[in-house]
């Protein structure tokens, strides 16, 4: 609509790479070469499965105060629903999502990620992809702690990855607040099918002042991981390629089923009282809005960088790939009921129609609860501390453009215009407020994340995008949109949506270091829409 020329092209090939025009690609799938036997023609039952919880990891070892992790990445099968043979996946531990990692404030903790995945992707790679060339090792992975306040050299920078038989060390100083954090792999140029494949886990930072709270604890705070996709009849993965076979990559994946867990439409046994729930979407491109059905609303305690000032009442939950939204479900009233999670987002969001997942999950309530206490939602969560516009010492305005390579018929979505290996334009001085403006310019929200820092959202203003494209010139029509209710909090990953300037502010504080900024569709990722940043002292 913005951008006549690439954004037609592009929503054709989206149109081809959708579930409407499967024929037309080549679809490569692990058992299935090139067929199109996708999960559309299987008939599957939901809500068989019980959802699984992934076990919380044990230290490998605790010497002079610090603890020790080890996580051994590797391929396996695993069974993503009763009725489908078990499915070729990666993982940690022999299990995808991997396990989770259980962190407390200000004790620091050393992890061992240890690569010992096959030499050969499952997926097609594209070579011409940064990073990605074929005297590259096919297979090479850089974990990164998405939302943990870290140095450079523990942050898992894209091109600091590891082979396989090799491993790479972190440290985490856990010098933050209580929050949902998690890892995956970050390696240039492959970040997409290593994510499709399995390689992420919850990292739960826990905290005196949160627990203080007597929010739910225990059995009754799960963390649940979204991630769409696309499987063939014999339960393997499929992850399409584009018509160019020399270079397959694809603008974004959007798949046909949720896995909650790892699992598709799982149920959750629960009882009648408030649980916590941890939602992260960790898909590869789709945002979810969620609801449930009967509608029930959800009171949201937290964002990506902790619990919220209040809790917030919701309707619905908008989660964009690497947000996560900590909600608290009453199933008081709903004894002997079930309850189903559902999403609605249109994908591409906000404006698309490939067809999507719908079922999520299901509560099935039952009569008693086990538990004497009764948890009580504080009101006031966390000490609200917004930054001041007038702090910052420097703005930066952003664009999110289509562009058309030259001589090919390749887009991608560039942040600036600059590509990923073009010299750093971003180095924010250490203990210095920015703010950062993000004009996005293309026909979709893209989720912004910053590493490093936590920042908070100013406010969204819709402006002439055709104007802007034309002529350079920002029009703003319309009055700044206030942040939405569970936006208040402190945000590592922002949706900015298309015909808007999103504007957030930033306190840098850390160790200085070069960083990364990028989208949170890992296809975008991929290709260029993540660039370096650089923590001057
Ligand atoms: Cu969740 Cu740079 O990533
Ligand atoms: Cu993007």
């Amino acid at each position: 609509m913005f951008d006549r020329l690439s954004g037609w092209s592009r929503r054709q090939l989206l149109q081809t790479a959708g579930l409407a025009g499967f024929a037309a690609l080549n679809l490569r799938s692990q058992s299935d070469e090139g067929g199109a036997n996708n999960l559309s023609g299987v008939w599957l039952e939901p809500f068989v499965d019980p959802l699984p919880v992934p076990k919380v990891l044990r230290p490998r070892s605790v010497s002079g105060g610090r603890v020790h992790y080890a996580l051994t990445m590797s391929e396996f099968r695993q069974k993503v629903h009763r009725d489908l043979p078990a499915s070729i996946l990666w993982g940690f531990e022999g299990a995808t999502p991997g396990p989770t990692i259980a962190a407390q404030r200000d004790r620091p903790i050393e992890v061992h990620w240890i690569n010992k995945l096959p030499d050969r992707h499952r997926l097609t790679i594209d070579h011409t992809l940064g990073g990605a060339a074929k005297d590259e090792p096919e297979v090479r992975t850089s974990i990164h702690l998405h939302g943990g306040h870290v140095a450079a050299n523990s942050d898992g920078y894209p091109d600091d990855w590891v082979a396989p038989g090799d491993r790479q060390l972190t440290y985490y100083p856990n010098g933050q607040p209580a929050a949902t954090l998690w890892y995956h792999d970050h390696a240039m140029g492959i970040t997409r099918l290593n994510a499709m494949m399995g390689l992420a886990g919850f990292y739960l930072l826990y905290d005196p002042a949160e627990k203080a709270l007597g929010l739910p604890a225990g059995a009754y705070d799960i963390p649940l991981l979204l991630q769409d996709r696309l499987f063939d009849a014999r339960g393997q993965l499929i992850y399409p390629t584009g018509p160019d076979l020399a270079a397959p990559w694809i603008p974004e994946f959007f798949g046909t089923h949720a896995l909650v867990n790892g699992k598709i439409w799982p149920y959750l046994q629960v009882e009648p009282r408030p649980y916590r729930f941890r939602l992260l979407n960790g898909s590869n491109s789709r945002i979810f809005r969620l609801t449930t059905l009967p509608q029930q609303a959800f009171i949201q305690i937290a964002s990506d960088g902790g619990l919220l000032p209040e809790v917030v009442q919701r309707e619905d939950i908008l989660l964009a790939p690497g947000e996560r939204v900590d909600v608290v479900l009453d199933f008081t009233a709903y004894k002997g009921h079930r309850l189903n999670l559902i999403n609605d987002a249109p994908a591409p969001y906000p404006s698309g129609n490939i067809p999507g997942p719908r079922l999520i999950l299901q509560f099935r309530v039952g009569h008693r609860t086990a538990a004497t206490q009764q948890t009580v939602v504080a009101s006031g969560l966390a000490s609200a501390v917004k930054p001041h516009e007038k702090e910052a010492t420097k703005t930066r305005r952003h664009t999110l453009r289509e562009v058309m390579a030259i001589g090919s018929k390749r887009h991608s979505v560039l942040l600036n215009g600059q590509r990923f290996d073009d010299p750093v334009t971003e180095d924010p001085k250490n203990n210095s407020i920015e703010i950062w403006e993000f004009v996005n310019l293309t026909m979709d929200s893209h989720p912004i994340h910053l590493h490093a820092v936590h920042f908070q959202l100013l406010d969204r203003t819709p402006f002439d995008a055709r104007e802007y494209l034309n002529a350079e010139k920002l029009v703003l029509t319309g009055k700044p949109l206030p942040p939405a209710p569970g936006e208040t909090g402190w945000k590592d990953t922002i949706i900015c949506p298309p015909g808007q300037l999103t504007r957030i502010i930033i306190p840098f504080r850390g160790e200085p270091g070069r960083f990364v900024w990028h989208c949170h569709m890992l296809e975008h990722e991929d290709n260029e829409m993540m660039r370096p940043y650089i923590l001057r002292p």
